[in-house]
């Protein structure tokens, strides 16, 4: 089935926040924020502002009613700073107009004054510092101390990835709009409307049932929408309490990328040992995790960098300790991958570092340690249903390793000033919220008297397909035209007390909620048939709207027998509520079994490198991927493609820099690269791995949303051995992303070869200035 949302999109009739229409009496919200990283608010005066013409009112911390919080995991974070700020960016008031232009303006005639402290925006300088946004966790398998002494061979180094900027098309925002008896309707672009709701009442003073929040759809998420959509929606929803009109909050692109978190960068140390004959004995590392000024959601997403820190590996002995560092930047938060892609990233730099030391391709270690059913990951859950043997024979079956290894080693020795190169990366992730109660879900179907189905969930469309997922779930059971089935708003007065839609988990727990629903009240249908016909319901079917007795089809059809359950008042509503079965994680022991099952995949990546400019393609991405039995290949070929390419943006040009003073550089699109069309590998090729499904994931169709951003990493690795391939004296830094500029260091840099005899122009003054530009 087609994703429903494509024409609507390709037209541009979507309906996003700033696409609904406005009513009468709309004002216009914008966020006045810190000027500075760390200090401490003197004075602000906002006469001039109050005094231009058309602003309405600057709602600031006294005006609040109810907490000024909105710290999720940890109470660390006011909506609106009251005596300090910890981020340049971070919200003081916001202003409202009567028109967006109106309030930009009035911006500008804040007077602030704050008195300035120290700024640290390293992670490795705040943990040493001793700022921590909570204790460092450690997991722990066998014991490294005694395994080092076996370890035949042993490397240690030091691996860096840097944020990424989220960049969903629609920027963050909400609209507001007064009810009656003080009852509040937030249109919200958000993946978690009960945490706008939860939060909004906390800071409002009224209870939950008062605040409805709807999400027709978002712009993209990839986790910036997880928990930093909800300021702005109480930012409205606060300037509608206070005035009783609709207020609008929509961040322009540059508000939005100063104001938000980013992925987390980490900076890490690897200890990485061997036996002889290469299996690994051991990994020890210690993660630096970059969290920002207040907690949002680093202690999950440095739970998961633990979790995926031995990625695809059966490792006996680990020690991986992490620490949430507390550092004066916007607070960083979920980004697709959660903290696994920074854990991968570095024990695949280790497994990059030994071979290269070992002079063995890395490709030959990863395969050697591949993980193996009945292997246990550090974190106490026994691995089952591992595919990852599978998965690599396949890839050499389908892909031939060893020939585009040779044709590779063929083209490089044959060409001078242009290089290729290749790198496997396996991926393993567990599928579940690692946070217990966040697995379940629910789904609200009814089934109109005409025969017509509307279905109500938590999931939050965001681009990922869910909703046509959905559907398909719907009219399969029913056996009915997805024409015939409406999927409603995303609303928590439909549907309460979701989980955010994240955790690649948003259609498994839905889902099933959805599938459990659909199969009460087709069973009810099936019960009314049968009274009519005498008969037994396990003798009924009903398939393509016809209504079946014995295997015989009857003249009774679906809208018929709609109605006629109907007239017998037999609820014709449903409520399916899902609790993923058997998972727990224990955080005292950090044991436990938190995964409903993972996902595995290998991608293999070639490229091509201009080794004069630093400038390069990539020829080809092969995927061999474990889809289970997936239930809409063209919604699942796209998440991969699409998560691909994100992480080959993460890993080679998106490059966030703050400067010392903790200022964001990168803040435009001028300034931050991200991969286009131009970007994308020439060819991707996705294989999917037969293999039975799993039970756990809705319709053995298994969670996509996350786990293919993992195999860009592999982009980072293929171009190291491209650059090594020019310059064998290379030394790598393992530090993400791989921009152009690291390149032509890689290429030129120390200890570039004396005897390199190509064009000689290569080596003059002025190509190198030009090159380095
Ligand atoms: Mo997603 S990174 O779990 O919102």
């Amino acid at each position: 089935m087609k994703n429903i949302d494509s024409k609507g999109h390709v037209t541009g009739k979507s309906i996003y926040v700033d696409d609904i229409p406005t009513i009468k009496g709309t004002l216009y919200g914008v966020v006045f924020d810190s000027p500075i990283a760390h200090g401490c608010i003197e004075s602000i005066d906002y006469t001039k502002a109050l005094d231009l013409h058309g602003v309405i009112k600057i709602i600031t911390h006294e005006d609040i009613p109810g907490e000024n919080q909105i710290g999720g995991i940890i109470p660390d974070e006011e909506l609106f700073a009251s005596t300090d700020v910890y981020f340049a960016g971070q919200p003081i008031a916001l202003i409202i107009a009567e028109s967006d232009q109106i309030a930009f303006e009035a911006r500008k005639l804040v007077d602030i004054n704050i008195s300035e402290k120290e700024v640290i925006v390293d992670s490795r300088e705040a943990q040493k510092k001793d700022q921590l946004i909570f204790p460092p966790r450690t997991f722990s398998l066998g014991d490294t101390e005694s395994a080092w002494k076996k370890c035949a061979h042993v490397f240690k180094g030091q691996a860096h990835s840097n944020g990424q900027e989220h960049l969903y098309i629609e920027t963050q925002g909400a609209y507001a709009v007064p009810l009656e008896n003080g009852h509040i309707r937030i249109s919200s672009s958000t993946q978690g409307p009960t945490a706008v709701q939860r939060t909004a009442a906390k800071v409002l003073n009224v209870g939950m049932h008062k605040i409805e929040v709807d999400v027709v759809r978002i712009g993209g998420g990839f986790g910036g929408k997880e928990d930093q959509a909800t300021p702005w929606a109480i930012m409205a929803a606060l300037g509608t309490q206070i005035l009783n009109q609709p207020v609008k909050v929509i961040l322009s692109r540059l508000d939005d990328m100063r104001m938000t978190g980013k992925r987390h960068p980490y900076s890490s140390d690897y200890k990485v040992g061997f036996s002889d004959d290469l299996k690994i004995m051991a990994y020890e590392t210690t993660f630096f995790q970059n969290a920002g000024a207040a907690a949002d959601l680093s202690p999950a997403v440095m739970e998961r960098t633990l979790f995926h820190g031995t990625n695809s590996y059966f490792i006996p002995n680990v020690k991986m300790t992490a620490y949430s560092c507390k550092t004066n930047l916007p607070p960083n938060t979920a980004f697709r991958g959660f903290g696994g892609p920074q854990g991968m990233f570095v024990i695949e730099s280790a497994l990059a570092h030994a071979a290269k030391e070992l002079s063995v391709s890395t490709h030959q270690l990863q395969k050697i340690n591949l993980l193996k059913n009945g292997d246990k990951f550090p974190y106490g859950q026994i691995a089952d249903g591992v595919e990852l043997t599978k998965i690599w024979s396949e890839m050499e079956s389908k892909f031939d390793i060893e020939a585009v290894q040779n044709r590779i080693h063929e083209f490089n020795s044959t060409n001078a000033d242009v290089k290729k190169g290749f790198s496997l990366m396996p991926v393993t992730f567990g599928i579940s919220f690692t946070k217990k109660p966040m697995n379940q879900a629910r789904a609200l179907v009814h089934i109109y008297t005409d025969g017509s189905v509307g279905v109500s969930t938590g999931a939050v469309e965001m681009g990922q397909g869910v909703n046509t997922k959905m559907i398909q779930i719907a009219s399969q059971i029913f056996s009915l035209d997805p024409k015939r089935v409406k999927l409603e708003s995303t609303n928590t007065t439909r549907v309460a007390n979701t989980s955010p839609s994240a955790a690649s988990s948003t259609a498994d727990l839905n889902g099933k909620a959805l599938q459990q629903a659909c199969n009460v009240l087709l069973e009810r249908l099936k019960n009314c048939a049968a009274d009519h016909f005498g008969i037994s319901s396990q003798d009924i079917d009903i398939k393509s709207g016809i209504v079946y007795s014995k295997g015989v089809a009857t003249d009774l059809n679906w809208d018929k027998l709609v109605l006629m359950t109907f007239l017998k008042r037999i609820c014709l509503t449903e409520n399916g509520h899902y609790a993923t079965p058997r998972i727990n994680f224990d955080m005292k022991k950090e044991k436990g079994n938190p995964f409903a099952y993972h996902v595995f995949g290998l991608a293999l990546t070639e490229v091509t490198l201009d080794c004069i400019r630093g400038t390069y393609n990539f020829d080809a991405v092969r995927i061999v991927h474990d889809f289970g039995n997936t239930m809409n290949p063209s919604v699942d070929f796209g998440q991969i493609e699409g998560g691909l390419v994100q992480g080959i943006g993460w890993m080679t040009m998106e490059e966030i820099f703050y400067n010392q003073d903790g200022q964001l550089m990168s803040n435009s699109l001028s300034t931050y690269k991200i991969p286009d069309i131009y970007s994308v590998p020439k060819e991707v090729v996705i294989e999917p791995l037969k293999t039975k499904g799993n039970e756990m994931a809705i319709l053995k169709s298994k969670a996509v949303g996350e786990p293919p951003l993992m195999y860009g990493i592999g982009a980072y690795f293929s171009l190291e051995n491209a650059v090594r391939a020019f310059n064998p004296n290379f030394s790598s830094t393992f530090d993400a992303p791989f921009t152009h500029e690291k390149i032509l260091m890689g290429l030129f840099g120390a200890g570039r070869p004396e005897s390199h005899d190509s064009n000689n122009v290569l080596w003059s003054s002025d190509r190198m200035v030009g090159a380095t530009i």
